[in-house]
């Protein structure tokens, strides 16, 4: 961005400030940084990843030793500790009206910063839908493209959504009452999609292959999968035993997991019996073979055949 630019622009913006010198308090300062927001400063628990994430961006933030340091530089906060640090970190901070303050869970509301508002500022949620690993920042651009889950009213809001766009995301409002739901979808589709492919690489331990194997072989059918979604969306992306009305496959690999691996059973079957009507939606079964497939799936084990080529 040409510096006459940037200057105007950070005339304009909030001086920032993390609280938090983690794994997304180090993301977020960078895109700040990038999208022109003056970061003031930065206050972690421990000096290193504070300092460390201070000289991640350039200009460098100051490096404070408490919150409230860095409470007295800035006027919009991010606080990025963990969700269970979030109450008791706003708690220690002297506030006023001035602060606008933020916090990244998903799950929280913005009650946590009730000490906020008592003191006259304004408290909100800005949370991005991705994951980001611990000593993975991505820094370049890794934000862009990802929706932001907003939890504010009225000034906030707006100051919020600016960086949102300026940022290059799409963001959604969302209620208090709604922010344990919201969330829970972020982990049904990234957590226990690292459950699932984990149980699935521990199959190929069983089949005597390594999990470099298993996860050279995973991988690209996880990324078809996601390519899938991607391009048809849910349900047209599905495929495989449920989709095609193949109950002797189904039967099969009740009778491996049975067998091999019986903790799992109960995961197959529940995602089984969910994924019935999708295959119903896309019209590649017929109610008839969804009975009998729902069927294979919530019989016991003293229900089920001893042996697969009884109804192969
Ligand atoms: N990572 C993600 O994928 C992701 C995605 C969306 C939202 N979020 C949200 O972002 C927030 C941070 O998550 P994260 O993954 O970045 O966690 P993280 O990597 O564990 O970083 C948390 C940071 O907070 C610091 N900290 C802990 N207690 C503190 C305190 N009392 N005062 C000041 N700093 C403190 C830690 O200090 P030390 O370095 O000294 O341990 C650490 O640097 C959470 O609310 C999380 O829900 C994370």
């Amino acid at each position: 961005m040409p510096r006459a630019r940037q200057e105007k622009q950070a005339v304009d913006l909030p001086r920032a400030g993390i609280i938090g010198a983690g794994t997304l308090g180090t993301v977020l300062a960078s895109v700040l940084v990038r999208c022109g927001y003056p970061l003031a400063a930065v206050a972690g628990r421990s000096r290193a990843s504070t300092e460390r994430l201070a000289r991640a961006v350039q200009p460098h933030p100051q490096v404070c030793a408490t919150p409230q340091q860095a409470a007295d530089l800035a006027s919009l906060i991010f606080i990025t500790t963990p969700d269970d640090a979030i109450e008791s970190v706003a708690a220690s901070v002297r506030w006023s009206s001035r602060h606008a303050v933020v916090h990244c869970s998903g799950a929280l509301d913005a009650s946590v910063l009730d000490a906020v508002r008592r003191a006259g500022g304004q408290a909100g949620g800005f949370h991005p839908m991705q994951t980001f690993a611990a000593g993975q920042p991505g820094l370049d651009a890794p934000l862009a493209g990802v929706t932001i889950g907003i939890e504010a009213e009225g000034q906030l809001r707006d100051t919020l959504a600016q960086l949102a766009q300026a940022m290059g995301c799409p963001w959604v409002a969302l209620r208090p009452q709604d922010k344990a739901l919201y969330h829970l979808s972020a982990t049904l589709v990234s957590n226990y999609v690292v459950t699932l492919a984990d149980a699935a690489t521990s199959l190929w331990e069983r089949l005597g292959l390594s999990r470099e194997q298993a996860r050279a072989a995973l991988l690209p059918l996880l990324e078809g999968t996601v390519r899938g979604i991607a391009a048809a969306g849910t349900p047209a992306a599905l495929t495989g035993p449920i989709a095609r009305g193949d109950a002797g496959t189904i039967q099969r690999h009740l009778a491996a997991l049975r067998r091999h691996a019986p903790e799992l059973l109960p995961v197959y079957r529940a995602l089984g019996e969910r994924t019935v009507p999708l295959a119903l939606a896309n019209r590649s079964l017929d109610s008839d073979a969804a009975a009998a497939i729902q069927r294979l799936l919530q019989a016991t084990p003293a229900d089920a055949p001893q042996h697969v080529e009884a109804i192969a």
